[in-house]
């Protein structure tokens, strides 16, 4: 999940810093925009290093007039938060003004904007910011209210932005975050592995590895540590620092990580298109154009999925995926038993919407005494079923 932090110049400035440590702490990526004025209270430093990101003010940076685009830091944000909020940025953000990079982003967000305001009691309780402060609330801008309490002015009253602990569990709440799977490692292999012909050519499939990028988010979601052995996918990877992605190519090379990562593991999700056969052997230089007739001697690729099922300890879980040409079941509890998979997530490119390239599938989930039939769904959606079967019907075998 991705969060804007934006900053404006109050002397609350200093709990932005420990709101971002503390979504950080949530595995929560932010990225921290602040207004010239908030500088005078907390460094761009202190805020890049508590996020690892780089930490924008102005719309180009005045050294090479590189652009900070506040239209794609909209895009790239799943929320966006002004904390604190003064009066002076909620009074422009209800007037809809855009001078500055925080304001600018805050009309070209497509995520929900949460305000989380920070200021003197008589300033919080004057007409104005109230009012304001309504016009955002119809607006659909999400009011983090203030608490009541001593001020930095020396009065006491509301005005103190509410604490960065609060703020970020209501963000974590918002996200519906569940930390089901909190210590528990998962592998997922994932992709299109490609098996060398010559220096320019291979073998390979039409796997674009979006299943398994919708599991491994998933999978994130409820807390789990991930270790993704990726193939070639045509999706890019959730940041996250639970993450750790192994980059491989062959059949050959995602069976060398599977057993070093397996053993490590308590649950593992085969979602890659191994191919099955590769070219005994590859040629070192570019094969021309000479032959009329050209034949590949192809050699049977191992298996990944079997030869973990082999040295699967007690407690650990295996997941498969079977992709079929034809709408039987059957092949895939014959896979399952083969294998030793304690379920298998069918599919059939006979279903419309279902297979490569698709946002979307439709999958019955085989167990050994079981066949559960879903609706055609977005591949988020049937990610979220696959996860949710696997923590609700093993999640004792975890434990
Ligand atoms: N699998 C694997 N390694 C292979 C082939 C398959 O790990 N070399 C895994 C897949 O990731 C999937 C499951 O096994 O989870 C079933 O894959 P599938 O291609 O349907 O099965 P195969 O055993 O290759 O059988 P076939 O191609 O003959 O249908």
């Amino acid at each position: 999940m991705n969060v804007i932090v934006a900053v404006t110049g109050s002397i609350a400035a200093y709990k932005a810093a420990v709101l971002v440590r503390e979504l950080r702490k949530r595995d929560i990526s932010v990225r921290v925009i602040m207004t010239p004025k908030s500088k005078d209270f907390i460094s761009p430093l202190t805020m890049a290093t508590l996020s690892s990101n780089p930490v924008a003010v102005e719309n180009f940076s005045p050294e090479n007039g590189s652009w900070n685009s506040h239209i794609s830091l909209g895009l790239w944000a799943d929320l966006m938060i002004v904390a604190p909020a003064t009066a002076n940025t909620i009074s422009k953000m209800a007037c809809g003004i855009a001078d500055n990079l925080v304001l600018d982003t805050c009309l070209s967000c497509r995520a929900p904007v949460w305000v989380a305001p920070a200021m003197d009691v008589d300033m919080y309780e004057n007409v104005a910011t109230q009012d304001n402060l309504r016009t955002l609330s119809l607006r659909g801008i999400r009011i983090i209210e203030p608490v009541s309490g001593f001020l930095a002015s020396g009065l006491t009253g509301k005005g103190r932005m509410a604490e960065p602990e609060v703020i970020a569990n209501e963000i974590e709440t918002f996200f519906g975050f569940n930390r089901k799977l909190k210590g528990k490692k998962i592998l997922v292999t994932l992709g299109a592995t490609r098996e060398k012909i010559d220096p320019v050519r291979f073998i390979s499939n039409y796997s674009t590895g979006r299943m398994g990028i919708a599991i491994i988010k998933q999978l994130l979601s409820y807390g789990a540590e991930v270790y993704a052995i990726a193939a070639k996918t045509e999706v890019g990877f959730p940041e996250s620092s639970f993450l750790h992605i192994i980059n491989v190519e062959s059949a050959d090379q995602m069976l060398d990580a599977a057993k070093q990562y397996f053993p490590l593991s308590d649950c593992s999700f085969f979602t890659a298109a191994v191919a099955d056969y590769r070219p005994k052997c590859s040629s070192e230089s570019k094969i021309k154009r000479k032959y009329s007739d050209l034949s590949l001697e192809l050699v049977a690729n191992p298996d990944i999925s079997f030869e973990m099922g082999k040295i699967k300890g007690k407690g650990q879980l295996t997941i498969g995926f079977a992709l079929e040409t034809s709408p039987d079941c059957s092949l895939a509890s014959e896979k399952l038993r083969n294998k030793n998979l304690d379920a298998i997530i069918f599919n059939s490119l006979s279903d419309s919407g279902a297979g490569f390239g698709f946002d979307t599938n439709k999958i019955t989930i085989v167990t050994s005494d079981n066949h559960i039939s879903f609706d055609l769904k977005s591949k988020d959606e049937v990610a979220k079923d696959i996860v949710n079967f696997v923590v609700d019907n093993y999640l004792n075998q975890l434990d």
